[in-house]
């Protein structure tokens, strides 16, 4: 396994003991947002964006770590809102190259967005990472974070 997978499971393992008897989900995703972002160099900018229950058709930003996000993000727009319509995790590794990618901070150059799901299998949101490099994501970011949201997300 790559250092970088490696890595990844002790995330993991230090969320799940951090997170271990609270069930608040603001206070979930906080913590998530926060390990990983300390956890790795080439993570930028590292949040939620959630579906906002008054507004379906809109993202709204959730707990984050990073420089100012947008508040808002209409799903089916950006690398978030594609991936909220698409419920599916995305690469990008060059964002002047995603058509209608929505530049929150101008630093930013390649970004991954997983869908966040609840434990009945319903979108809450996506979960960003943006780094100030090119390129910086891979398949094992992928699954490194879907493993991590997919334990973490119980309600
Ligand atoms: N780049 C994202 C927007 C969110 S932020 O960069 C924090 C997108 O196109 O979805």
């Amino acid at each position: 396994m790559s250092a970088k997978s490696e890595r990844y499971r002790e995330v993991a393992r230090e969320i799940a003991a951090v997170l271990e008897g609270e069930r608040n989900m603001t206070a979930r995703m906080a913590t998530i947002s926060n390990i990983l972002h300390h956890s790795f160099d080439h993570y930028f900018w590292t949040g939620f964006y959630l579906v906002d229950p008054k507004k379906p058709g809109e993202l709204v930003i959730g707990p984050y770590q990073g420089s100012l996000g947008c508040l808002r993000i209409p799903i089916g727009k950006g690398v978030c809102g594609a991936a909220a319509a698409e419920r599916r995790t995305i690469v990008v590794e060059d964002v002047h190259e995603f058509a209608g990618h929505i530049a929150c901070d101008a630093r930013s150059r390649s970004e991954i967005v997983a869908p966040v799901f609840d434990p009945s299998g319903a979108l809450v949101g996506v979960f960003d990472v943006d780094s100030d490099r090119k390129a910086m994501f891979d398949e094992e970011d992928a699954t490194g974070i879907e493993a991590i949201l997919k334990d973490a997300i119980i309600d």
